[in-house]
């Protein structure tokens, strides 16, 4: 069974090394894993709520989106897009919002830190939050089961949101899945393994520290962040202790062990910090002068980031748009043109807007639905081992010729060359569920235009 994993930027700002060692190198290892489908996506809907600066946004996205390409991420065999380029999204993120309780987004960390200050303050308790910061975890569940991901990969922070995220799948399943459960539940993924890299001076790299040693700007800068490292007073020739040194520490994250071991060797042999310096600088300039050219080379062509993102949303659609459409449906949002209406228009209309949504179950099989021109379903497929096969049988029936449809009481199967190949809907009486077998003949009859 594949794995679907999936995880979202905020794209507020330039990402450093902390990101890289932290976030973006283990993804895009954990990307190239068999077995596992990822999605990796911009959350420029979640920037606006942190960020109301335009040019910084669009940057942001930009230097984001190049980051992860350059570091190797491969948009062939993962999906990456931009939220916004998803409109199914937002929509979801309305039937989320209906379903989900005040009280559970009321005990959200990030709104209730934003309330606990201002009452320190003696402000009012909602002073300065926005419904977007309110709602945020809705959103973020939207982005998570808009693709019925399994796996979310997370910082420490993020787990409640994964945890609200689960929760209003539930509900969302119990009240209109009828049996069926729309929605996978999530689960937070912690690289425990992941180290969380020092700064420069030795607390955790952040841009809240201003504490960070740049990832892909020039050599000299990356020089001049290194040269600004803290370390202790010891001279050249003292013996250092590498186990209370964060350039150690920085050292170790993108060494092999064996060189780690010999830098260790060295420092408590009396190797001088500024030659400590310039070790690291070598270190770490090696290991990114190659991406930090791919990600130059990007920035400098934007357009090209544009189509590549551009066909990541394609991609993305593909699995949302009819998903979306079957929760529309699950709703009530559902065209006026009823079954019977569609039966009375004549064969003819039925048959042009008939068609076939196929979809992936949660255990990699796939299966189809036939919908009508309303967007009744007609027919549920049974599970095929593969998306060929699933193809192969809609085809087929596409191709009209003789049906082989077999009522039983309330529901009917139909039947290929002596397969059962799908099931109708359980029906109130036989009268809708003969009804029912009609519009699935016109619907796959050949269209006479
Ligand atoms: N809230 C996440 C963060 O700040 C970013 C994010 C948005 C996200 N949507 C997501 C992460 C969906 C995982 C899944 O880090």
């Amino acid at each position: 069974m594949t794995t679907r994993i999936l995880t979202g930027i905020t794209t507020t700002g330039t990402p450093h090394l902390g990101n890289y060692a932290g976030a973006i190198r283990p993804a895009v290892v954990a990307s190239r894993q068999p077995g596992v489908d990822s999605f990796y996506f911009l959350a420029d809907y979640h920037a606006l709520i942190k960020c109301d600066d335009p040019l910084r946004i669009q940057r942001s996205r930009l230097e984001i989106a190049a980051t992860w390409l350059a570091a190797g991420l491969d948009p062939e065999r993962v999906t990456f897009y931009r939220q916004s380029d998803i409109p199914e999204i937002p929509e979801l993120t309305w039937l989320l919002t209906c379903v989900s309780a005040k009280g559970l987004l009321n005990r959200a960390h990030a709104y209730k830190a934003s309330v606990d200050k201002n009452v320190e303050a003696g402000e009012d308790p909602d002073a300065g939050v926005t419904m977007g910061l309110y709602s945020y975890p809705v959103l973020m569940a939207a982005d998570i089961l808009m693709f019925n991901a399994h796996k979310i990969p997370v910082g420490r922070d993020q787990i409640q949101h994964v945890e609200m995220a689960r929760d209003i799948a539930q509900r969302f399943n119990h009240l209109f899945g009828n049996g069926k459960d729309f929605f996978a539940l999530p689960e937070a993924l912690i690289e425990e393994s992941v180290a969380t890299l020092p700064g420069l001076d030795g607390r955790k790299m952040s841009k809240s520290y201003d504490n960070t040693i740049p990832l892909f700007s020039s050599p000299k800068e990356l020089k001049d962040a290194i040269s600004r490292i803290v370390t202790d007073s010891r001279a050249p020739g003292e013996a250092k202790d590498p186990d209370n040194s964060h350039l150690f520490t920085l050292y170790q994250a993108f060494s092999t062990p064996a060189q780690s071991a010999a830098f260790r060797a060295e420092l408590l042999d009396g190797l001088g910090w500024g030659e400590a310096k310039a070790r690291l600088f070598s270190l770490l300039d090696a290991e990114l002068s190659g991406p930090r050219e791919i990600y130059q080379g990007l920035i400098a062509r934007p357009a090209d980031l544009e189509d590549i993102l551009l066909a990541g949303a394609q991609k993305a659609r593909r699995i949302a748009t009819p998903f979306l459409e079957s929760l529309r449906e699950a709703v009530g949002l559902r065209s006026f043109r009823s079954a019977v209406q569609a039966a009375d228009t004549g064969k003819k209309k039925a048959a042009k807007a008939a068609r076939f949504v196929s979809f992936r179950e949660d255990d990699g099989s796939f299966r189809f639905r036939l919908l009508a021109a309303d967007g009744e379903q007609l027919l549920l497929s049974h599970a095929f081992p593969d998306g060929k096969a699933a193809g192969a049988v809609s085809k087929q029936l596409q191709q009209g010729g003789e049906l082989d449809i077999r009522p039983e009481s309330d529901r009917f199967s139909l039947w290929l060359d002596g397969v059962c190949v799908g099931e109708s809907p359980v029906y109130a009486d036989t009268a809708a569920r003969d009804l029912a077998i009609e519009n699935l003949k016109s619907a796959l009859a050949p269209q006479q235009d």
